[in-house]
């Protein structure tokens, strides 16, 4: 309401010439007592919830008005740079803090996993701590085909779902980041966790690659048969083509740009269920998945970071995730990893490695950001011990 009331002031402002000097500054102090009854209700609300949408009518001559209430002050600039972050996501310089994100009323684990980066391992993890921690797992099937981008009605169903099972409880799927607030009707102040893994770009693909070739046989067979029936010859030629090849060749199994790839890259993962994430290298979308890491995951960790990892998550969602390095090395998960993860390691020319980096630019910066982020959050957990 206050939103339109200043953008309808702005434009009258702006255009119309015909406004007299004396009602010239009417809706500026129509909008001042606006912003001061906006503060007010921010302070009466005194809720530590998420921002509200009307910390947009805060605009840059609100200085005045923030200076004035001191400690909620604080609190409003950040809401205010939160809003500005939203509507100018392509410039806005979005870095990763070690600000705990985890609310402390929060019962339900999310964990919408990137393919392809030691997902399984966490899962097994996550099953032994339900044990220690008091909670459920709930796996998905994944026989079942289910869509990583869903539909409003898919994505009501799984929040209303969580609502209806009230319990401690995790869930783990590949699918793209839901908003659960969106969908919440009957449990408005219970905020999920949410979480996730991510690995370097170049390690992600060259997994996924060898995934293509290793998998169910008969899968393989049906690929290979595909592709004998488009031009004679090529199923094999694909079967036994080295990753270096791909690449160098650029086949557009590793070209990383089309459609069909659109579902292995982790920005869509984090940037949401907005068609426009779907999008390979837009700007946009990448800088969307780093604000929603930021503001609303409490921990992305870092495969080859597993140690910083578990500490971090025992840390931050303790509800969860406590006495988890424990149970992750007692239980030999570490070396699975280790194991599979040497194995697996590529070793790639540095020619093929520039060619990934400049492909997977995008998905590089939001690796590092993740990194980034991950380290803060480590030295905050080292501080506070
Ligand atoms: C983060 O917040 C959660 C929930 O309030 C709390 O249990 C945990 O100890 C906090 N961790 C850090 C490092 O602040
Ligand atoms: C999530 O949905 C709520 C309710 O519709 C909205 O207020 C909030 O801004 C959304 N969060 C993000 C990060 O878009
Ligand atoms: C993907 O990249 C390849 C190689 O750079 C190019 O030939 C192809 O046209 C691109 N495809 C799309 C859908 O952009
Ligand atoms: C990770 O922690 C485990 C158990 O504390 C330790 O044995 C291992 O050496 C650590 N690995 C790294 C890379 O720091």
């Amino acid at each position: 309401m206050i939103l339109t009331f200043r953008r309808w002031c702005w434009n009258s402002c702006c255009e119309s010439r015909r406004i007299t000097p004396k009602n010239k500054f009417l809706p500026y102090v129509v909008s001042l007592v606006a912003m001061k009854l906006t503060v007010m209700m921010l302070l009466a609300s005194n809720k530590r919830g998420h921002p509200q949408r009307m910390g947009a009518a805060l605009t840059d001559d609100s200085s005045l008005a923030v200076t004035a209430v001191n400690a909620a002050g604080e609190e409003e600039m950040k809401n205010r740079r939160y809003w500005q972050m939203l509507e100018n996501l392509e410039e806005a310089e979005i870095e990763g803090t070690g600000t705990n994100r985890t609310h402390p009323s929060s019962i339900w684990l999310i964990y919408n996993r990137v393919p392809r980066c030691g997902g399984l391992t966490m899962v097994f993890l996550m099953k032994e701590l339900a044990k220690v921690n008091r909670f459920a797992h709930q796996r998905h099937q994944y026989r079942t085909p289910w869509n990583r981008l869903l539909i409003e009605e898919e994505m009501k169903n799984l929040v209303t779902w969580f609502e209806y099972q009230h319990q401690a409880k995790s869930y783990d799927r590949h699918f793209l980041h839901v908003n659960f607030t969106r969908f919440q009707r009957y449990t408005k102040n219970l905020r999920p966790t949410y979480i996730n893994i991510v690995r370097d770009p170049a390690e992600r693909e060259y997994s996924a690659f060898r995934g293509r070739r290793s998998q169910d046989p008969l899968q393989i067979t049906q690929e290979i048969k595909r592709r004998d029936a488009a031009g004679a010859g090529t199923g094999m030629e694909w079967y036994t083509k080295s990753f270096d090849d791909c690449i160098l060749d650029e086949d557009p199994e590793c070209a990383f740009n089309s459609s069909d790839y659109t579902f292995s890259r982790a920005i869509p993962y984090f940037c949401g269920q907005d068609p426009r994430c779907l999008v390979p290298r837009s700007r946009w979308a990448l800088q969307r998945a780093k604000f929603i890491i930021e503001h609303e995951y409490s921990v992305v960790g870092i495969l080859d970071k597993m140690n910083e990892t578990l500490q971090v998550l025992e840390s931050y969602i303790p509800r969860f995730f406590a006495g988890s390095s424990k149970i992750y090395y007692s239980r030999g998960y570490g070396r699975r990893h280790e194991n599979r993860y040497i194995k697996s390691k590529p070793a790639l020319s540095e020619k093929v490695l520039a060619k990934l980096r400049d492909s997977l630019s995008d998905e590089y910066e939001l690796y590092d950001f993740c990194q980034q982020r991950l380290y803060h959050q480590h030295q905050q957990t080292i501080n506070t011990h």
